[in-house]
Formats: structure tokens, C-alpha cells, sequence
């Protein structure tokens, strides 16, 4: 049997193997979830055994486990490593789901459940392509599988798992199916990633929450106080105001731009998709750029005194703020949480007190178009989609990939089959039918094209 077909034959148990995975409730930031993240976790174990791969292992770790599990058929073939999560964001605000995120179901073609596309169902079509060729063809390649659990919380006690296994996770190729493509008609190969700071601002003013009537006017207001800060952080043209923050900022060249002005983009339906009437940004460049290769600072949360029914006369004694940057190249995260770090304890004035714990962290990353690996995944959306991929930068961040870089020496490629629309971390992600099994399909060519002897 073609593996094509083995795929077509086998697509409702695929489905109904994902929908299994898609009710675990495997959110990692929320220690209330600890046992269902784990729960996950033993179903990739037992996904990899089923698969036939040796040395499967469920790695304990300070936080929540790594899943591997390997099969080297012959030192001298290639090696390919597949990294992805099973890990996933918290589902809130559940009243804004139309079906539950846990409860998956088919609408429109789209499965709808949280994780269905970041990352559950993206690193499934991995495991779904390698038992696609294992029935069908003679399999000439190594494969190592490395799933995680805490990508949506900073992958920390993965980088030291790296660090700490680099004979183990020798490899040639490292795949990533954790990004998303231009459209449906447009598929492309993602180069480019952002880092990531992410920051807690706490901001104390009286030891207490006073009477806003017998303190008001005399004492200064720390939420007042925490918004002006935040305010002074960006100008009106949006330029971050923290100085230094741009001076490792790689400027691309005029034909770099040339290249990323290409893909296709509709400014139009951009801002009809989510309903805003304006954009907003650097002048001087365009919105994919904005995206892909500027840097950025955005408050992700901001709380403080009372927020309950009816009114309260209170001034409150502190005020917080989550506030996150997304960092290109050669920014690094840990000078510019520095930076940051530095600046609020400057501005912040003699009235009130300021604390700031850092969350975690990401380094960007670009990968290079002109490596085996990435012909074999362009030749196989050639293949499969019959269109030449575009290359293009992300906005989002995969902590790990600057890691596997810098540590194991190896690029990634990054070969995700989600959408915008996909409505990743918000209510009602969702990840189409057609992605899910072109994207097995896909993989499988991808897994072939990489095939062979290595020496
Ligand atoms: N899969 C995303 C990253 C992504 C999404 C890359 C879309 C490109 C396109 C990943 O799971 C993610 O959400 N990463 C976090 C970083 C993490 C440290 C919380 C992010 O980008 O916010
Ligand atoms: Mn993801
Ligand atoms: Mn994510």
C-alpha cells in the first residue's frame, strides 16, 4: 500500500487518537492542572511504544515531564529529531468557547478544542507520519522524538535536559511542527522566530488600601502611577522608549525586505479579521515586518484595587502589570530584561515602590533556507501542496530552538501547518481537518526526502 493512501485509509483513527490527547486538560502554567499534564504525558509514552520506538522514557523534572523515546535503525543513516509540546495554554475565559475546550469536536472541517493546532495537533501528525511509513515502506532514516511539557511556560527544565544530553539528542535534523503557514493556497517554511522577555511589575504605594476621600489628593495612586509609567514606555510612533533597547536590533537589508514584502498579504482583511479599523506600528516599516522582524513591548495584564460589582472609594495600595517584549535578532533576553529592569526603577517616582520579577524567557532565531534539511521540507510541500513554500518570520516564540542552535549545533526547521485563524491561546482555537492530513502526508514525504546514508 502507497503510504498516501494508508493515510486516507486511516484518517477517522488518527482523529480519534488526537481527540483523546485533546481531552486531557494538560494546561502547564496552572499547578491546578498537574496531574492531567501528566496524564498527557503517559499517553505519548504510550503513543511511542505503540509506535515501536525503543528507550521510550517519561524524563521527571523539576516541573512537568519530557517525553522521549527513539529508534536507530542504522548509525550510518541520518538522524532526524522531532521536538514538540503537548503541553497548552489555559482555556480562560471559558464563557467565550462555543464548545468546551476540552470536549473537541468537528465544525466547518475544524477540529475545535484548546491545543488542537499549538501544539497538540501539530506534533501529533509527526508520530501519525512515521506509523504511515513503518506500514508501508522500508524506513531508512533514525528518528528521536522529544515532546515536552512546559513550552507555554518558558521550556526551562528543557534547556537544562539539553545541556545535560547532548550525546542523546545527536542528531542531523532537527523538525518543528509548531508554527503556522501563510494560507491554504500559500503554504510556506518558517524562518524566523521572536524571542521573548516576560516580565511581573508590582507596585506598592501605602502600606494599606485608604479611603479615597480622607487620602485622595494627598497621597499618590499606584495605579495612576503604574499607567503613566507604562505610558512613557512607547512614543506616539510606537518606538520603545527604554534606552539602548535598539541597539542590537539586526537591520535587514533592502533585498531581505524585497523578499519578506512577498508573501502574500490583504491589510485589508488583516484588520477586517479582527475587526480593528486601524493598524498601528513603526512607520517605516510594513505590517508583516512589524511582525516578523521588530522588536516590540506590550502589557499583557494589568490589575489592581477594586474590580468588583457596584463602586468602592478605595486607593489602593499596589498595582501590577504583565508586561512581555518580543525580541529579534541579536537581541538577547537577558540584557534587555536588564534593561527594563533599570529603567522602571529609574522612572518610577519617589512615592511609590517598584518590584519586578522576571518570568521567563526566549531567544529569537533565524534559520538559514540554504541547508538539506530545508530543501527536503520545501521539495516536500512541492510534492504535496504543489507550490513552492515561501520562507517567512514569525511573531510567536519557541523558547528551545536558539538552544538546540547554540547546544547541538543543528538548525530547525520549522514546518508548522497552522493558521492565523486558528485562534491559538485565544477562545475557539481550532486547527483544520485539511492541515491535519496534508500535514501528515506532508511529513511523511519530508521524513523521505531526508532518507539515506548519511556517510
Ligand atoms: N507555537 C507557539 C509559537 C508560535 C505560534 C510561533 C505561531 C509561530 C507562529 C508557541 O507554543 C508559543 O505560544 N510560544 C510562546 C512562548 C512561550 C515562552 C510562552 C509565545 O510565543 O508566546
Ligand atoms: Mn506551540
Ligand atoms: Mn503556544
Amino acid at each position: 500500500m502507497k503510504t498516501k493512501e494508508y493515510i486516507s485509509q486511516n484518517k477517522e483513527k488518527f482523529l480519534n487518537e488526537l481527540f483523546e490527547l485533546l481531552k486531557i486538560e494538560s494546561v502547564s502554567a496552572d499547578p491546578k492542572f498537574k496531574n492531567e499534564v501528566d496524564k498527557a504525558s503517559d499517553f505519548i509514552v504510550a503513543k511511542l511504544k505503540l509506535l515501536g520506538l525503543d528507550n521510550v522514557e517519561k524524563i521527571k523534572t523539576k516541573g512537568h515531564p519530557i517525553v522521549y523515546g527513539e529508534k536507530i535503525l542504522n548509525p550510518n543513516y541520518k538522524t532526524i529529531l522531532v521536538y514538540g509540546h503537548y503541553d497548552v495554554q489555559p482555556a480562560d475565559p471559558y464563557e467565550l468557547w462555543d464548545t468546551p475546550p476540552f470536549h473537541p469536536q468537528i465544525k466547518n472541517n475544524k477540529i475545535y478544542a484548546r491545543g488542537s493546532s499549538d501544539d497538540k495537533g501539530q506534533m501529533y501528525m509527526h508520530l501519525k507520519a512515521y506509523e504511515s511509513l513503518k506500514e508501508t515502506v522500508r524506513i531508512d532514516f533514525n528518528i528521536k522524538f522529544l515532546i515536552e511539557g512546559e513550552e507555554e511556560c518558558g521550556s526551562d527544565n528543557l534547556e537544562n535536559f539539553v545541556l545535560n544530553n547532548k550525546e542523546k539528542l545527536k542528531t542531523d535534523i532537527i523538525v518543528i511542527s509548531d508554527t503556522s503557514i501563510i494560507n491554504n493556497d500559500t503554504p510556506s517554511i518558517t524562518v524566523g522566530l521572536r524571542g521573548l522577555t516576560y516580565l511581573e511589575v508590582e507596585l506598592t504605594g501605602p502600606n494599606r488600601d485608604l479611603h479615597s476621600g480622607t487620602y485622595g489628593g494627598a497621597v499618590d495612586n499606584p495605579i495612576n502611577v503604574l499607567c503613566k509609567m507604562i505610558a512613557s514606555l512607547k512614543d506616539d510612533k510606537g518606538i520603545i522608549q527604554i534606552p539602548n533597547f535598539y541597539d542590537d536590533v539586526k537591520s535587514f537589508s533592502k533585498k531581505e525586505r524585497e523578499a519578506i514584502s512577498k508573501a502574500p498579504f490583504n491589510l485589508l482583511e488583516f484588520k477586517n479579521k479582527i475587526e480593528i479599523n486601524d493598524v498601528f506600528g513603526e512607520e517605516d516599516f510594513s505590517t508583516i515586518e512589524r511582525i516578523g522582524i521588530r522588536p516590540t513591548l506590550d502589557v499583557n495584564g494589568i490589575w489592581g484595587g477594586y474590580i468588583n460589582e457596584g463602586a468602592k472609594t478605595v486607593l489602593p495600595s499596589k498595582a501590577f502589570a504583565k508586561i512581555s517584549m518580543r525580541l529579534v535578532p541579536n537581541q538577547k533576553s537577558k540584557k534587555i530584561t536588564k534593561l527594563f529592569i533599570n529603567h522602571m526603577k529609574k522612572i518610577c517616582p519617589t512615592t511609590s515602590k517598584v518590584q519586578i520579577k522576571e518570568h521567563h524567557g526566549g531567544e529569537p532565531v533565524n534559520v538559514s533556507t540554504d541547508t538539506v534539511a530545508y530543501k527536503a521540507a520545501a521539495a516536500a510541500f512541492r510534492k504535496v501542496w504543489g507550490k513552492e513554500p515561501l520562507p517567512t518570520f514569525d511573531g510567536g516564540s519557541i523558547p528551545i530552538v536558539s538552544l538546540f542552535k547554540s547546544e547541538l549545533n543543528v538548525d530547525s526547521i520549522l514546518m508548522g501547518f497552522g493558521l492565523d485563524e486558528d485562534a491559538i491561546h485565544s477562545p475557539n482555537e481550532s486547527f483544520g481537518l485539511y492541515n491535519f492530513y496534508k500535514g501528515i502526508e506532508t511529513i511523511s514525504v519530508f521524513y523521505r526526502n531526508l532518507s539515506g546514508n548519511v556517510k
